[in-house]
């Protein structure tokens, strides 16, 4: 009997081993870029459809209108907003920077694919040679000073009319952002992690307000889905009453929570938009956009 109950045992034993062990090659795998873009896949299906799932009646393509696309009572508000557009004068503002000549006669029309016109939602995207994600802004500011200007600010101005304008080119185009390779992957998850982990005084993550609560009233605020977050972007907001950039929004959510704000641009914020630009793929790019 001892024998056999020894027996048993050990087999118990050696089959939790086995599990173990597969459940960690399995980790292993991924890690060494077997199964990166199909993690990817499932991570793009589990958030949309726990959207799906919180806000039943609401259309996937809706949720390129932030908060409105859950908030009826400002919806109304907002399309009349929409009427007579606040951002109109910055996608001017930026069509004329976009069209006039550098100082050594090129523009930005050199520098990126289609000359500039309609590209909007392949940004963010994954520079394989400088291993880093490059935001449209970066990209901005890359053409600059590879022609010799100075970069500019990045939370508002020049450079917040500079990407309306390109994104005003891309209107109705769906994001189709790309994890191609390893060192892709790991931006990306950088990013995923930066959205779940809980910071601040407040102790709260991305994805405590913008996933568990999102539709609820915080303080003054209802708010948004993180599905479709940056599909609206650059906007012009009311409380601004002036345009501002995804990583100005960024840094002013960190700031809500007494979270340090990171600089706009920096890796965290890129990685950040990344993650949040690949669960947003399938949705319209919409920017500029008008918000409370
Ligand atoms: C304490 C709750 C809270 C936390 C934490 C928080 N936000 Fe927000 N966020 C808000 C509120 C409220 C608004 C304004 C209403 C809304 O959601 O549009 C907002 C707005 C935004 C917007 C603008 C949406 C739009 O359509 O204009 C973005 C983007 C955003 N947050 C991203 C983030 C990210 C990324 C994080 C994590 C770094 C974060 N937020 C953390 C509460 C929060």
């Amino acid at each position: 009997m001892g024998l056999v109950r020894h027996k048993i045992k050990t087999g118990i034993m050696l089959l939790g081993l086995f599990v173990f062990s597969c459940m960690a090659s399995a980790d292993a795998g991924a890690e060494s870029g077997v199964d990166f873009k199909a993690m990817v896949q499932q991570d793009i299906r589990d958030f949309q459809a726990y959207f799906k799932k919180r806000f039943s009646s609401v259309e996937f393509s809706e949720y390129k209108n932030g908060v409105y696309a859950i908030d009826t009572a400002s919806r109304e508000q907002w399309l009349e907003m929409e009427d007579f557009p606040p951002y109109e004068f910055a996608v001017d503002e930026g069509e004329e920077l976009f069209t006039a000549p550098f100082t050594n006669g090129k523009t930005y029309t050199d520098c990126f694919a289609n000359g500039g016109e309609g590209v909007r939602q392949n940004y963010p995207n994954f520079d394989s040679k400088k291993g880093e994600v490059i935001t449209l802004e970066l990209a901005i500011n890359n053409c600059r000073q590879a022609n010799g200007e100075k970069p500019l600010a990045y939370k508002k101005g020049p450079l917040a009319a500079l990407s309306a304008y390109m994104a005003s080119t891309s209107a109705g185009k769906t994001f189709a952002v790309a994890v191609p390779n390893e060192a892709a992957f790991q931006a990306y998850k950088d990013g995923k992690k930066f959205f779940y982990a809980k910071r601040g005084q407040l102790n709260f993550s991305c994805a405590d307000c913008h996933m568990r609560v999102a539709g609820q009233k915080l303080r003054a605020d209802i708010t948004s889905p993180a599905l479709g977050h940056p599909t609206g972007f650059p906007v012009y907001r009311s409380k601004w009453e002036e345009m501002g950039t995804l990583h100005r929004r960024y840094a002013g959510c960190n700031k809500n929570i007494r979270a340090k704000p990171l600089p706009a641009q920096g890796r965290a914020y890129r990685n950040l938009e990344y993650f949040q630009s690949v669960m947003s793929n399938g949705l319209e790019i919409n920017g500029p956009s008008s918000r409370k």
